[in-house]
């Protein structure tokens, strides 16, 4: 009984953030390419990109994308090598495979138009219900929540709760909060203002900027000052930490790499053949001479660090002339890529390039 009244007492609070939630929107909303034409397909390609990177890093990549890619049927139909490296940079590689996947079904079964349907867009590959309820309400206006992380740091700092907001039960309640509240004219301006506060206003990490924030008059963790605490989510664990080393052999200027595995961390990208460990310079030499790979010059380039949400690499690269002839068979499967096709043919994870650029000057 107790907790229906309260949510009741919530469900009041947050149907009193509505107006000047959007009064603050439509006076102070950024400018972003896919706002000036929220086609459904842009709402979604953004959306996506925006899920792993920052907007001011994403406008470069959403306008290359959107001029090399201008439709859904564009999308279905490109080779999954050049989208690949379209995608190069931005990270979680299969979002990229699940976009083109949903793209296929949209040809097939919805004509190449995205469904006006919550309900049948969560059933499309790697739209989840952030996604649909974005595609949903700032492309088709239909009052649906998309509750992102910013939403939810908005929302709990709001009504001053201390759920875990890493739990699926929480984020749902704040779904159900929202869909009862966002005003059927504009669910999409709506949702946008919540992620734009979060963005630039009740900013994670440090100080938010309360005193610009047009709901600060009926924040509780502004009344109890316990913003800084506020939202609650469970320590990450720490990173595992693995070193490698990288070979980067070029032979009559060509420079060999591989494939990754078709599943798990950057699945399917091209890569300098590595080893585990932090190999010596004559560990390579040992390991050339055992290869038969007779080289005219090693050199040790500088060392290269990346780090991804639960493993860091710590890199060792070394640049390996080898001697011409035949395609020695250092390694299984080598491509010898030119390096302009390293540079716009082969999709190169990021965690590389600072190799890449000691090489290709
Ligand atoms: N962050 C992710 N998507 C956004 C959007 N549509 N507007 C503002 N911020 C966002």
């Amino acid at each position: 009984m107790a907790k229906e009244k309260n949510s009741q007492k919530d469900l009041y609070s947050l149907g009193a953030v509505v107006e000047p939630l959007c009064l603050w929107y439509d006076r102070h909303k950024r400018s972003m390419p896919w706002r000036d034409a929220p086609s459904p397909y842009h709402v979604w390609l953004s959306e996506i990109m925006l899920q792993q990177t920052r907007i001011e890093a994403v406008k470069a990549y959403y306008e290359r994308f959107i001029e090399r890619l201008p439709d859904i049927e564009a999308l279905a139909q490109v080779s999954g090598e050049e989208l690949l490296k379209l995608w190069e940079g931005l990270g979680y590689y299969n979002r990229t495979r699940n976009l083109q996947k949903a793209a296929k079904v949209v040809m097939e079964r919805y004509d190449g138009r995205l469904p006006a349907d919550y309900d049948l867009l969560l059933t499309l590959p790697g739209i989840g219900s952030y996604t649909a309820g974005a595609i949903a309400s700032i492309a088709y206006g239909i009052a649906a929540p998309a509750v992102d992380g910013n939403v939810l740091r908005v929302g709990m700092r709001y009504l001053g709760k201390k759920d875990d907001i890493s739990k699926i039960s929480v984020r749902k309640k704040m779904e159900r909060s929202i869909l009862a509240v966002i005003p059927r004219d504009k669910p999409g301006d709506f949702n946008q203002a919540v992620m734009e506060l979060g963005e630039v206003i009740c900013i994670p990490n440090g100080a938010p900027l309360c005193d610009d924030c047009p709901l600060a008059g009926g924040c509780r963790a502004k009344k109890r000052g316990n913003q800084a605490e506020l939202p609650v989510k469970p320590e990450k664990k720490g990173r595992r930490r693995e070193k490698r080393t990288l070979l980067i052999l070029e032979r009559e200027g060509r420079i060999g790499i591989v494939r990754r595995k078709p599943s798990g961390l950057l699945a399917g990208l091209w890569e300098f053949p590595s080893m585990e460990g932090h190999l010596s310079l004559p560990d390579i030499r040992r390991l050339l001479k055992q290869k038969e790979a007779p080289s005219a010059g090693i050199r040790r380039l500088e060392d290269g660090k990346h780090i991804f949400s639960h493993v860091e690499w710590h890199m060792r690269g070394y640049h390996i002339l080898l001697s011409s002839g035949e395609p020695q068979d250092i390694v299984p499967d080598i491509v010898w890529a030119g390096k302009e096709e390293l540079e716009k043919k082969y999709a190169v994870p990021v965690a590389f390039h600072s190799f890449l650029r000691q090489i290709i000057r």
